[in-house]
């Protein structure tokens, strides 16, 4: 199974704002997260999960939080109390891809266990306190770019058998 970080980051590194808001809307990209997601498992926060406020759909959600009494109504939701944990059940669920898909103390965590990145670098900087971590360049391998209006995307794949 490929664990795949996939976030959208504006020019200043900003990917959202404290209470929970996307600071930007741009359709292309998220329709670019719809398809490439699509028919896989995501794996969020539970802050990012509560500013969705519904599942993504046509893709297993699955919910990480400390929280042991956290429940949705959703049948498309699964809650996992570890990073660890979430992961284990996708690999038992036989998905092919993992997507991460956010917040920030997700990504951060995941930067240690994830094969790649396809990540939207937004050609304009952003009003936010929530920020990507560091992208290494010692352990993440840039692979390919697709430019966009408001957008490019860069795949990065993780150089062998290094963490940070
Ligand atoms: N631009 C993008 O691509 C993108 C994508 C997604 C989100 N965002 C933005 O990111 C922001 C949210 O990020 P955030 O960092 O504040 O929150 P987050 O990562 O979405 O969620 C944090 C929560 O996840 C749970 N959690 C984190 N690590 C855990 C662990 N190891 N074990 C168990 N639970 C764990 C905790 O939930 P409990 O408190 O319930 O224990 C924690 O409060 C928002 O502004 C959102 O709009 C941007």
């Amino acid at each position: 199974m490929r664990i795949i970080i996939i976030a959208a980051i504006a020019q200043n590194g900003v990917i959202g704002k404290a209470n929970g808001e996307m600071p930007w809307h741009v359709k292309e990209e998220f329709q670019h997260f719809k398809q490439t997601t699509l028919g896989s498992a995501v794996i969020m926060g539970r802050k990012t999960f509560e500013t969705l406020g519904k599942p993504l759909k046509g893709r297993k959600n699955i919910i990480v939080t400390g929280n042991r009494d956290f429940i949705t109504e959703f049948e498309e939701t699964k809650i996992c109390h570890s990073l660890g944990e979430s992961i284990d059940y996708c690999k038992s669920e036989k998905y092919e891809k993992a997507f991460i898909i956010g917040g920030g103390q997700i990504y951060k965590q995941s930067m240690l266990i994830a094969d790649e990145m396809i990540l939207s670098f937004m050609k304009f900087a952003a009003e936010g306190e929530v920020k990507f971590p560091e992208i290494k360049n010692d352990i993440w391998r840039f692979v390919s770019t697709e430019n966009r209006e408001q957008f490019e995307i860069r795949k990065y794949v993780k150089i062998n058998g290094k963490t940070n």
